[in-house]
């Protein structure tokens, strides 16, 4: 079989792309809007593209067909700061609960009854329960018709003391990560499995 993907429909791209591009890793992304609202959501059309510099990027779809964006686009368009936190496996249900789409300015930390740490330079917080977080500058976005494409200098990363060896190595075992990947439809894969979790229904 051959998926013409100009005349596909996009559902069907959604899945087949989903489901095949994986397991892709998770930016659970913490940002702030201008009223100093709290706002945090997993986007897993995400990797890192660059070590030196450090650039990540990830992408958001549009919350509608006038391209209007999604509270985490909005955020990081008005003041260029997010933090993306790296999601383990005891943050499966929280990060999943946090993909809730609330109205602006209503926070996903507290729905979730996760806390926050302070951030050393940019201004959101980062997810205080998690091991690994970057903190990101604004580099670029690019419109990509359906989504928007945001590409992110990490200025500082954080990463839990335990995750550093007595000599100060940094010592990052898969296993104590435990970091979850995406597969397609409701699918997750971790160091124990599969894990398969449904979208809230708000
Ligand atoms: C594991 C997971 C991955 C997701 N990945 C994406 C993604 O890559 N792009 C996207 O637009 N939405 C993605 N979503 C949906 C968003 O998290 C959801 O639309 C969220 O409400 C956006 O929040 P915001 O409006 O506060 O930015 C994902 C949801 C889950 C649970």
């Amino acid at each position: 079989m051959q998926i013409d993907c100009a005349t596909a429909k996009p559902r069907l791209l959604y899945e087949i792309l989903t489901a095949a591009v994986s397991p892709r890793p998770i930016a659970w992304v913490s940002t702030m809007g201008a009223d100093a609202s709290h706002n945090l959501a997993p986007f897993s059309f995400y990797n890192v593209f660059s070590a030196v510099p450090p650039v990540l990027g990830f992408a958001t779809g549009y919350a509608g067909p006038d391209k209007s964006p999604k509270d985490t686009l909005a955020n990081i368009r008005a003041n260029g700061e997010f933090v993306v936190n790296m999601v383990d496996s005891r943050l499966i249900a929280a990060m999943n609960e946090t993909s809730a789409n609330l109205p602006y300015g209503q926070s996903e930390f507290e729905r979730a009854g996760l806390a926050m740490s302070p951030s050393r330079i940019v201004t959101p917080p980062r997810v205080a329960e998690v091991r690994i977080a970057f903190e990101c500058h604004r580099r670029d976005i690019i419109d990509l018709g359906g989504s928007a494409l945001i590409l992110g200098d990490i200025l500082s990363v954080y990463l839990a003391d335990d995750l550093m060896s007595e000599e100060g190595r940094v010592r990052l075992s898969s296993e104590e990560m435990d970091t979850i990947g995406r597969l397609g439809g409701d699918d997750y894969l971790g160091l124990n499995g599969l894990m398969r979790l449904a979208r809230p229904l708000n």
